[in-house]
């Protein structure tokens, strides 16, 4: 996806911000133009209060000298804006590319509204084809990998699995400490019993599945950003 799209997509979710909402802000490379739109507004007075679902993101927003706050701090957030892997015409997605899932969920269930912003590639009839992100402790991975494999047996996978590598090809560690495991199902065809299944795996925190949680999208076209609610 350009950039162009990317910050599309963005400014088009600028017009659901309001002065003194409390915002979720998104991990990724689309929920970055949104970070930088809003840092831009809060330069010119725009007043508003913060949770970032990543250090990445936190760093970005403090840079621009967008105010944070922590959910401990509030009760609650009015909207988050993050993107997106997948995206299906439930507002089902797949999430955590960009191995922030677990922050991402937890600012998205604290938020009135989750709202993502990509380009209309990540638009998708089943989920899937992006591997699934899952996160896992790393106390007893092994057994968590084959539970993982167990599950994906179950639920008829076309792919294999793979624990997340860093550029410099070291095993990629989330911010809460953890790994994450990629899953390729190929085709996800019930969303909601792969994530009780894979949450019953003691070792796995969560996974990128995020059912019920988004009930808007600005997908960006090269003919415009369309918006689906
Ligand atoms: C990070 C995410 C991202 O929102 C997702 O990977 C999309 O990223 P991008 O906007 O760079 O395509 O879930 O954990």
């Amino acid at each position: 996806m350009s950039e162009d799209l990317k910050r599309s997509a963005a400014l088009a979710a600028m017009s659901e911000i309001r002065s003194g909402m409390r915002i979720g802000l998104g991990t990724g490379s689309t929920a970055k133009h949104f970070v930088d739109l809003l840092g831009a507004e809060v330069a010119n007075g725009f007043e508003c209060l913060c949770v970032p679902t990543s250090e990445v993101t936190a760093e970005q927003a403090r840079g621009l000298g967008i105010p944070l706050t922590t959910l401990d701090d509030i009760d609650g957030l009015d909207v988050t804006i993050d993107g997106a892997d997948e995206i299906d015409r439930n507002f089902q997605l797949i999430k955590g590319g960009g191995g922030a899932l677990l922050r991402e969920k937890i600012v998205a269930a604290a938020s009135a509204r989750m709202i993502v912003i990509a380009d209309d590639s990540k638009l998708v009839d089943t989920l899937g084809k992006f591997a699934l992100p899952i996160e896992v402790n790393l106390f007893g991975l092994a057994a968590t990998e084959r539970a993982i494999a167990d599950v994906m047996g179950q639920f008829n996978a076309l792919g294999g699995r793979t624990l997340r590598k860093n550029v410099d090809g070291e095993t990629f560690v989330t911010d809460g400490g953890h790994y994450i495991v990629d899953a390729s199902f190929g085709r996800i065809s019930d969303a909601k019993a792969l994530s009780s299944a894979l949450l019953e795996i003691p070792g796995v925190v969560q996974h990128g599945l995020f059912i019920d949680l988004c009930s808007d999208a600005y997908l960006a076209t090269p003919g415009g950003t369309i918006k689906l609610s």
